[in-house]
């Protein structure tokens, strides 16, 4: 039997805004039924997060981020999706592996959806963990059409909090136009002793950097972030998304370890500690800490930028409402942070991954962006130019990436999870689960592995960088 519900308490919508909040258990009503129901409508919202900063963005449902979405593994999810946007819209659900028309892709999944007009989004969302879901018509990501949805596994060990943290930016337009055509004159802002900053020579001038006028977790700017009060003694489970179209973003909790156990949603071969996450474009991490003892700390994005302390919530157990948080630099030497290699166990230089039988293997050479161009290539083409990868059902299928930019590229690959096997000519012990990855700049390497097991149809693979994706960045996995 088929029946439909509001999935209530899985929606955040709290004061025009989705502040930090703990996942409520779903309701006993939620869990039972068999198919969750809801209306997601995408219009025009007038953002100002910060003193100054007046944004005509748009939203799902009158927030940015969009609504907390959150399922048990198995249940079906049914979204009407009214588009009152303006323009044509689709969306994309990030991570999960769905029926291709359900995928949300503009004229390759789907006819987008006319303004005024409704879609129906249908399917049962898996691979359980942390997903995310997002318009796929430029720019209305950047402008504000993101969320969170939390597809919950009943393996997982259970939390004293689970936090949602969606970390997002107010992107300048001004400075979106010049990025497209590489004359942005924006600086990196990346922290010092990040590999970003490491990857430039002296003098290099970008073109593509986006300035960024307000930095926002879940939609609000420190110091306006609702405090986060946990106890001594708690265990409590991070969630964070990386919504910004093209910084990595550096989080640390100052004073505390964190424990990755989830990458992308997809559980990590073992749990790693670290006291910095480093997270890609559109990559989520899962990290855990414990509360030892009373105190107050900033939960941060770390950048150099001179506005980057908006990007914080203030950690903090009762009775040190009045203190002082503990904050972090925008330093990472001397910093444990996490890095795919101390996750998947990286072997020596010149290692190969494990032999198998590859069915079909594809590399591709990520190219471009000069100073005043307008294409970031794979194998000197831009999309729709780019060379497609044609796979029949059960096919071993390998990519492998060679960045001959001086950028990180976070490559993503719809409708499948694949497994990071290889990166800079040494093998990972403990291939990593993944659906974006960044691969390292200036002839850095990776090489995916993953079996065409997916629902038949034209699944993209591209750079989640925006600019870099609208510049050409782009090409398709199509099943035969
Ligand atoms: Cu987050 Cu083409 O996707
Ligand atoms: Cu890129």
């Amino acid at each position: 039997m088929r029946r439909g519900a509001f999935l209530m308490g899985g929606i955040a919508s709290v004061g025009g805004a989705m502040s930090v909040r703990a996942l409520s258990p779903l309701s006993a009503r939620a869990a039972g039924v068999d198919v969750v129901d809801l209306t997601l409508t995408a219009a025009p919202l007038h953002f100002a997060p910060f003193a100054g900063i007046s944004y005509r963005g748009l939203a799902y449902n009158g927030t940015i981020p969009g609504p907390l979405l959150r399922v048990r593994h198995g249940q079906r999810l049914r979204v009407r999706y009214l588009n009152r946007t303006g323009a044509e819209s689709t969306i994309h659900w990030h991570g999960m592996i769905l029926p291709n028309a359900m995928d949300g892709v503009p004229n390759l999944t789907q006819t987008p959806v006319p303004n005024g007009e409704t879609f129906l989004y249908e399917f049962a969302p898996r691979p359980a963990g942390t997903r995310w879901y997002h318009s796929h018509a430029f720019p209305q990501m950047m402008e504000g059409l993101f969320g969170m949805i939390v597809v919950e596994d009943p393996h997982d060990e259970p939390a004293d909090r689970d936090l949602a943290l969606v970390f997002h930016d107010v992107a300048n337009p001004a400075s979106v136009e010049a990025a497209m055509k590489g004359v942005s004159t924006a600086p990196m802002v990346d922290p010092f002793g990040s590999p970003e900053l490491a990857a430039m020579a002296p003098g290099d001038k970008m073109g593509d950097e986006v300035a960024y006028s307000a930095h926002c977790i879940n939609g609000a700017c420190y110091p306006k972030t609702p405090p986060i009060t946990v106890s001594v003694g708690q265990k409590i489970r991070l969630r964070i998304l990386n919504a910004n179209p093209t910084q990595t973003r550096y989080v640390r909790l100052a004073g505390q370890t964190l424990r990755v156990t989830h990458s992308d949603g997809n559980p990590l071969p073992q749990p790693v500690d670290v006291e910095v996450l480093r997270v890609g474009v559109a990559e989520r991490y899962d990290a855990w800490f414990e509360v030892t003892k009373p105190g107050s700390w900033l939960l941060q994005g770390l950048s150099t930028d001179p506005r980057a302390f908006e990007q914080a919530v203030i950690v903090r157990t009762p009775g040190m409402e009045g203190a002082t948080p503990m904050g972090s630099p925008s330093v990472l030497s001397d910093v444990r942070y996490f890095t795919y290699e101390l996750a998947g166990a990286a072997q020596a230089v010149g290692s190969k991954p494990r032999a198998e039988r590859i069915d079909v293997s594809q590399a591709y050479v990520l190219g471009g962006g000069a100073w005043a161009s307008d294409r970031w290539t794979m194998n000197g083409e831009v999309w729709p130019q780019t060379q497609k990868i044609a796979v029949h059902r059960h096919d071993r299928v390998e990519v492998r990436f060679t960045n001959k930019t001086d950028m990180h590229h976070p490559m993503h690959l719809h409708g499948h999870v694949f497994e990071v096997v290889e990166i800079d000519g040494r093998a990972l012990r403990s291939p990593l689960a993944k659906d974006t990855a960044l691969v390292a700049p200036n002839g850095g390497t990776m090489t995916w592995r993953f079996t065409a097991d997916s629902p038949s149809g034209r699944w993209l693979l591209h750079c989640h960088n925006d600019i870099h994706m609208m510049d050409g960045m782009m090409t398709e996995v199509d099943y035969l």
